[in-house]
């Protein structure tokens, strides 16, 4: 049966960012396609907004394939929203394997997704790739290499697949968000630590939420299609910068 509806791919749509943005975009008339590990989550989200749930790890390259091959029809808007921090700790003491963790999410799996899905994108009248950076991927601050460096990399994955893909109506745009107060993002950098997650946040009026986030990404993706928003930087007032933060306490 024709699908009426454009569709829309969020990856890492479990959870935060992604899922708030899956309902955004389903609010806006995309079927929303959503991948990521927890599909006992992706179902009710999948049934709450008429979308399709698509169990999808980014690190493993069986698993990106069998995710593209049932994504159904052309692809209007792809979301890579899969990634994370994992650790904060200084160079001289930090663990490589938080680090390979960090580049297999955020950028090798960047990579997987988009390449895969590239074809169903090109199958599209116009279409656009979104890539969740942060404003991690546009400075540096102490404990943050891994995490900083990934991020940057998803910023010169984005310039350049710009370069590459120029003639085609594909538009390629880079969200950076500062912080974004999600359940799981802060829980999942300190393995479980929830005294350590929430001193994130702590003092923070106003952080930004997920929606704030996924208001962004409908923003970009609903612009006219000759219009690409290249990077959309966003931070919560009180964060002037990664580490200038006002705290009431
Ligand atoms: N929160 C912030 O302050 C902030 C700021 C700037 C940028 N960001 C970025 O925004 C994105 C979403 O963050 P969030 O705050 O919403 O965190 P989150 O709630 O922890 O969401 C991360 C999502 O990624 C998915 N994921 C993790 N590993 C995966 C894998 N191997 N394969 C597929 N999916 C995977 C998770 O789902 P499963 O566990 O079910 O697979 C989850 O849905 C991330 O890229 C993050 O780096 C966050």
């Amino acid at each position: 049966m024709d699908n009426p509806r454009p569709v829309a791919v969020v990856t890492g749509a479990s959870s935060g960012i992604g899922a708030a943005s899956a309902r955004r975009l389903a609010a806006e008339g995309f079927h929303v396609v959503l991948g990521a590990r927890r599909k006992d989550r992706l179902d009710a989200l999948a049934a709450e907004i008429d979308g399709t749930a698509l169990p999808l790890d980014v690190t493993d390259e069986a698993s990106v394939a069998a995710f593209v091959e049932a994504v159904p029809g052309p692809v209007k808007v792809l979301l890579n929203n899969a990634g994370g921090a994992k650790g904060q700790e200084p160079i001289e003491v930090t663990d490589p394997a938080d680090w390979q963790w960090m580049y297999e999410v955020n950028v090798i799996g960047t990579l997987r997704v988009t390449k895969a899905l590239l074809p169903a994108l090109k199958a599209a009248d116009d279409a656009i790739v979104v890539l969740m950076s942060s404003t991690a991927g546009h400075g540096v601050y102490e404990g943050g290499a891994g995490y900083t460096g990934a991020k940057h990399a998803i910023n010169a994955f984005a310039e350049t697949l710009r370069l590459e893909l120029n003639g085609l109506p594909i538009r390629v745009t880079e969200i950076a968000p500062g912080m974004v107060k999600t359940e799981e993002f802060s829980t999942v950098r300190f393995a479980g630590d929830q005294a350590r997650a929430d001193k994130v946040y702590e003092g923070v009026a106003e952080p930004l939420s997920a929606e704030d986030v996924a208001d962004c990404v409908a923003w970009a993706v609903t612009r006219p299609k000759h219009v690409d928003i290249d990077l959309l930087v966003v931070r919560p007032v009180a964060q002037a910068s990664n580490y200038k933060v006002h705290r009431t306490r």
